[in-house]
This record gives C-alpha cells, structure tokens and sequence, in this order.
C-alpha cells in the first residue's frame, strides 16, 4: 500500500499514516514490529525522509534480514540497550551483511562485542533526521539504556519496561531502578512503549494479583489475552496506560502499597517488594 506521498507504507502497527496525515511525514520514523527467537520483538525504525534504517538491538539476524528484505530497506544502524546475549547476537551477521554503524552503552563497551560508538544517558543519537535521546534505565543490568524519539513519541525500552512489568533486576538496585522508571514516568501519556519481549499476558497475572481493584487494568488484561489468542502484538502501548495499569510503575500509590504491606510513603522498597514477588510468582 502506498500513502498520498508515494512513499510505501505499511501494515499492522504502523503509524505512518497517522503521521502523514498530522503533516509530520519529515520527522517521524516508521516503526516495523515483528517477533524474534522465542518471545523477543524486533524493531526496525526508518525515517522516511532519508532512507535510514536502524535496529533496535539485534536478538536474531534472520528475522531482522527478513524484515528488512520484506520493506525494502538496508540497515544502515543498530542500537543496542543492554549487553544480554539475546539482544546482542545477531551483531556480527548483520555488520557483516550491511556493514551497520553500532551504538551501545558506554556502561557495557566491555560485555558487548563490536560497538562503534558509545553512549551515555544525556547523549542523542540521529536515524537519517531523526534525532533519539538516551535514557538511563539501570536495574535489569546496569548499564540499561532506552532510545527515546520525543518528536514521533516512541520509547524503545527493551527489558527495562514491560507492558505491565518491568525487567527482573539482575544487576541493580531498586533505588536506582525505580528512579529510571521514574524518569520513564515523566514522559507524555501520548508515548508510545515498545518493549524487548512479549510477556503481556504472564505480567497481567501477577499485575492483577497484587492490583485487583484497578478498572483499567482489568480491561487491559482481558484485552491482551484476547490478543495473544487471536496472534496479536500486545506492543506498542501508550506510556498513559502504562502508567495506569502497570503495578511497578503504580509503586508510589496506595493501592500498591498496600498490597504488599507496606507505608504509602516509601515507592523505593514498595517497588522492591513487588519485584521480589514478581520472582517467584507463578
Ligand atoms: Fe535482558
């Protein structure tokens, strides 16, 4: 399919029409959303206005080939969050293939193989025209970072944040953790998350465990079971419902306070505290 511009365009999940017809066709990337390994989501961003292509992160070279042959497109960057093997190994087949510029934490220069440039949270990142910011989002390894496009409202999060859970905390604390979260927080309720894996479902159970009362969260729920059923990305999903629904984001409220037994004035260890049951919770 092709929009007023001739530009091709394209299915499920993409925003490119929206964009189009807001008359922001100049500065807004294209997202393509497909799946990866086993639960992983790959993502290509292209910016229509320069041809770029990038990947965030590189789970399975395969897929991210296929997806990229499907649109047309080369990959000409690859931005990676975290140093985790399932979102690093596909660097070398596709430096390899299309001789892809990679950006990758500083934290992590020492755990992640072949890094071009390093950044730090602070620092931005240009697609074509596109300009991404850098957030820091340690925790679920420290040196975690998220790509943020503020313009076209996309929050590429990978394991930091979930839709409804966040990434197990590996390597970080919960005060730190929960500050990234925060910083996350803050953002426009218009964002759009797009997060490292599919595990909607799985976090609706252990969200509806410890938030039962919450409306929104109930209808979220039996919306992404619905959607997994029928073969559906429960992702992307807007920050404001995030906000909503998600019980670590909900750490500073008194629902969630009282749920894990705890004073409503102290999110950093009510935050802990449903991480650590999140752990162990079936
Ligand atoms: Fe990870």
């Amino acid at each position: 399919m092709t929009d007023k511009s001739g530009i091709e365009c394209c299915p499920p999940n993409c925003r490119h029409l929206d964009t189009v017809a807001k008359g922001l066709i100049a500065v807004s990337l294209i997202v393509d959303i497909f799946m990866c390994r086993k639960d992983n989501y790959g993502y290509l961003i292209h910016d229509p206005a320069t041809g770029k292509t990038a990947a965030i992160d590189a789970p399975e070279a395969d897929a991210i080939k296929s997806a990229l042959n499907a649109r047309g497109w080369t990959l000409n960057d690859i931005l990676i969050t975290h140093h985790h093997i399932d979102h690093v190994e596909g660097i070398p087949a596709l430096v390899a293939a299309y001789g892809a510029k990679v950006t990758g934490p500083r934290a992590e220069a020492d755990k992640i193989k072949g890094l071009d440039v390093l950044v730090s949270p602070g620092e931005a990142v240009s697609v074509g025209s596109v300009d991404l910011l850098v957030r820091g989002a340690p925790g679920h390894t420290l040196g975690h970072i998220v790509y943020h496009d503020p313009v076209g409202r996309h929050l590429f999060t990978a394991d930091a944040l979930f839709s409804l859970g966040v990434g197990r905390m590996f390597e970080g604390t919960p005060g730190p953790m929960w500050e990234g979260l925060v910083g996350l927080k803050n953002l426009p309720d218009e964002t759009l998350v797009y997060c490292g894996h599919e595990y909607t479902v799985a976090n609706a159970k252990f969200a509806l465990s410890v938030d039962p009362s919450n409306t929104a969260l109930k209808i979220r729920a039996a919306e992404v079971e619905k959607a997994r059923e029928a073969g559906r990305f429960t992702i992307p999903i807007s920050l404001g419902m995030e906000k909503r629904t998600n019980p670590f984001l909900r750490s500073d409220t008194p629902e969630l306070a009282k749920a894990v037994g705890l004073p409503a004035n102290d999110p950093v260890a009510v935050f802990a505290a449903l991480r650590k049951a999140k752990d162990t919770f079936s």
